[in-house]
């Protein structure tokens, strides 16, 4: 178990930053396993466009396993934006970050990977990872601003049609990937 997952389950839960926008009231708040069908749900109103759908059974295996996703919900609770996180060999990867068409242009996704960033921080996590396919430009125009960096650019391992850049940030010192 990553020491992320270990500082999620304890007592000593990383702060979650709530706030608000002229559009209303939000939370950040950590996802499991009753939330699956809000996350699967929030995926078919995206369209699945510039991601690799994932099934029910991943969301639940992804969960069940002991990895994280961090969600956004509006003022009446819907889930509007998520990412899944995978803590692995001392780093994290980021996939399926998601928001909701009307709830874009908010910078909601900046927050979510913002937040993200911090939790890795608070557990002592190595350094953070994502994939953007080249493409898709406002995603990556987004992970870029949050301070990762262009590593790589590789056939996406899930989906070898597309192209993506490998976006990398070291957050602790003297931690780098393999
Ligand atoms: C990509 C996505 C997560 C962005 O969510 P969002 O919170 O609405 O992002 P915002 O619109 O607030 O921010 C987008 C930023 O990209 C910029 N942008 C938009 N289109 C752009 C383009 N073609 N080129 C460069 N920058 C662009 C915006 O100006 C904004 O920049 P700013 O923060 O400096 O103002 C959302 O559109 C989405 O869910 N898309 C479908 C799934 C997806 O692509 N997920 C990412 C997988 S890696």
């Amino acid at each position: 178990m990553s020491d992320m997952q270990e500082s999620l389950q304890g007592s000593d839960i990383p702060s979650l930053q709530d706030f608000n926008l002229a559009s209303g009231a939000y939370r950040m708040v950590l996802l499991g396993i009753d939330d699956v069908p809000c996350m699967v749900a929030l995926q078919d109103r995206t369209g699945c466009e510039n991601i690799v759908p994932r099934t029910i059974d991943y969301y639940y295996t992804h969960l069940f396993t002991g990895q994280c996703a961090l969600g956004i919900r509006d003022s009446e609770g819907v889930l509007v934006a998520q990412g899944l996180i995978k803590c692995d060999g001392g780093g994290s990867l980021i996939q399926n970050v998601l928001v909701d068409p009307a709830h874009r242009g908010q910078k909601l996704s900046s927050r979510l990977i913002t937040q993200w960033l911090e939790l890795l921080k608070e557990s002592g996590i190595g350094f953070a990872q994502a994939r953007v396919r080249i493409d898709n430009h406002s995603s990556l125009h987004n992970f870029l601003a949050c301070g990762m960096d262009i590593t790589q650019t590789i056939p996406s391992p899930e989906d070898p049609r597309y192209m993506v850049h490998v976006l990398t940030k070291v957050v602790k010192d003297g931690f780098a990937p393999q």
